[in-house]
């Protein structure tokens, strides 16, 4: 089978991210002196631990996403989109790839993201979907016409391309800095799905890909049927307000009690942080971007004049 990537180079943009928010300076800043962090610290609320978790989560956001991952989740409307696009404007500004996953077409208005690629709907070998699509960082790529068996396809060849090329960089001495983001997480990677046999691919990625420089930052608004081992797996978590008596039960696991029973009246844009034994509640600001995505446009195949055609 065409493992759906149908890639053969990568191309990466190099980019200088530029929005409303990254002028502010936020806990997420990479900038800050001790001084700053420590003024920060105190005068944020809710403060519920302290620990060298904190630290590391605030003052070293990307390498601690680059090396735990990250998961966002929260009921509809909670802000769970504009958060991740605020975390994925601050990797892109420190050196971070990034690949957005997105079928809500939210990323294409409001992210800092450069680029973005429509997938069309694939070709079919029998039961078989394949694309031959240019992998492109730095790009989202706009998932909306595919039906939720095409996105898992496309995703499992993306990964075992993106995998098998960041083990290369690995072994000659460049190792990767890139980031896939899941919007909607719960359709790529639902409940109990890494532990089947198709989704080896995507099982690797997540457990594995950190070695090699891929990380990942999964987005969903049904933490009940999202895989337990993705949460699991993430270091840094994000929980919006929570809906449904089975989100709260699943949620239990990772969040303490008393936090998650005030998210119950979150507004939209708070969250609590949970990094290790450090948890806090957060008000993020509602990012947008400056500069809108632009759309991916494939090079044309050089056109060749009359002679080169003849003698090649
Ligand atoms: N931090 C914030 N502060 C204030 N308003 C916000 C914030 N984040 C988002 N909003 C507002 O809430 C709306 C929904 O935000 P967003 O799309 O991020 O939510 P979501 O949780 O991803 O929603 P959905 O469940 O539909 O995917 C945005 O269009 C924006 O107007
Ligand atoms: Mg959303």
């Amino acid at each position: 089978m065409d493992d759906g990537s149908g890639v053969n180079t990568t191309k990466r943009n190099n980019y200088q991210p530029e929005s409303s928010v990254a002028t502010t300076k936020t806990l997420y800043d990479t900038t800050h002196t001790n001084n700053e962090v420590s003024e920060l610290l105190d005068n944020s609320q809710n403060n519920y631990s302290s620990s060298s978790d904190e630290v590391s989560y605030i003052t070293n956001f990307t390498n601690t996403i680059l090396k735990e991952c990250g998961f966002i989740s929260g009921g509809r409307g909670s802000g769970k989109s504009r958060l991740g696009m605020l975390l994925t404007n601050i990797l892109l500004a420190n050196g971070v790839m990034v690949k957005v996953m997105d079928s809500s077409r939210q990323w294409l208005k409001h992210s800092s993201v450069p680029t973005y690629y429509t997938i069309p709907i694939p070709k079919y070998g029998g039961y078989i979907a394949y694309w031959d699509l240019p992998n492109l960082w730095n790009t989202i790529y706009d998932c909306s016409r595919l039906s939720t068996i095409e996105l898992t396809e496309l995703v499992k060849g993306m990964m075992k391309e993106d995998f098998q090329e960041a083990v290369t960089l690995d072994e000659q001495g460049t190792p990767q800095r890139a980031c896939y983001i899941f919007e909607e997480s719960q359709n790529l990677i639902p409940s109990g799905s890494l532990r089947r046999n198709d989704y080896q691919e995507v099982n690797r990625f997540v457990t594995q890909g950190r070695n090699y420089g891929l990380s990942y930052i999964a987005i969903t608004q049904r933490l009940a049927t999202t895989d337990t081992t993705l949460v699991e797996l993430s270091g840094v978590k994000f929980f919006g307000k929570v809906e449904g008596e089975n989100t709260v039960r699943k949620a239990k696991a990772w969040v303490n009690k008393k936090l998650l029973e005030t998210s119950r009246d979150f507004p939209v844009g708070r969250f609590i942080v949970q990094h290790g034994t450090y948890a806090k509640i957060e008000q993020f600001p509602c990012f947008e971007t400056l500069h809108k995505p632009q759309r991916y446009i494939e090079p044309k195949p050089e056109k060749k004049g009359f002679w080169s055609r003849i003698f090649g």
